[in-house]
């Protein structure tokens, strides 16, 4: 009998140490959550993260490459369909002249499909990004049967030959420039804080000694 309550004691002691043990190796090693660290050591492109989206690179800093005669090359894959001349004739698809910066369905007399025209807006670098990358998502419904451009920089180089066929409109600034621009501003506020504070700290000496003068 003892010996049992003894054996019992071991065997309920080992339990609390392991559960003890594991409680401590998880606070430590986090063994139970699947976290990454905040930034990640290197950008690997197109590995998706944790949280299902891809990791794009914004259009704005696409289009700071991009190249206008790489995109005339790629809008070759357009032409069955496209003219982008001014005030070239429809074909299967519209005339893309000045279509950036326009509503959906721009071409007056075209006979678009309500999926297009029905869609609110004027045509930016972003939304014609995602155009780009798949008209059947973008407009369920659509008529231009056309799969897509799978490659960021060719949509960013047809997008800019697109732009410089009419729309001309500014390219948006990077956000790494924004940021960039933003710390200097940061930079130059401290510094001025600053120096107002080296300047109240030289009042106050002057003044103890004016005091001490006295
Ligand atoms: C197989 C023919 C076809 C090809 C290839 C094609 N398109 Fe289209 N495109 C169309 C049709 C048809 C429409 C009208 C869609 C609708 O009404 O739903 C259209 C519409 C568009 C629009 C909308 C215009 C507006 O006025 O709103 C843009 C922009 C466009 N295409 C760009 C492109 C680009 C860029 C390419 C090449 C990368 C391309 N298309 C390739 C047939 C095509």
């Amino acid at each position: 009998m003892d010996n049992n309550n003894t054996i019992a004691g071991w065997v309920l002691a080992g339990g609390i140490a392991a559960l003890g043990f594991s409680i401590l190796s998880g606070k430590y090693f986090h063994a139970d959550k699947n976290e990454r660290p905040e930034t990640m050591g290197y950008v690997i492109e197109g590995v998706e993260s944790s949280d299902g989206g891809k990791e794009e690179v914004p259009m704005s800093m696409m289009l700071a490459k991009a190249d206008i005669a790489a995109g005339e090359a790629v809008f070759k894959k357009c032409v069955a369909c496209h003219t982008i001349n001014q005030g070239g004739a429809n074909g299967i698809g519209p005339n893309l002249w000045d279509s950036l910066g326009k509503p959906h369905g721009h071409v007056a007399g075209f006979a678009y499909s309500d999926a297009l025209a029905s869609i609110e807006g004027d045509w930016n670098f972003d939304n014609m990004n995602a155009w780009l990358i798949s008209p059947r998502k973008y407009a369920p419904g659509t008529k231009m049967t056309f799969a897509g451009l799978s490659k960021p920089e060719d949509r960013a180089n047809v997008i800019a030959y697109m732009n410089a066929q009419g729309s001309n409109l500014p390219y948006p600034e990077p956000p790494a420039a924004e940021e960039a621009a933003a710390e200097g501003e940061e930079a130059v506020a401290e510094a001025e804080a600053d120096a107002a504070a080296s300047e109240v700290a030289q009042e106050t000496v002057e003044a103890d000694e004016a005091a001490a003068a006295e």
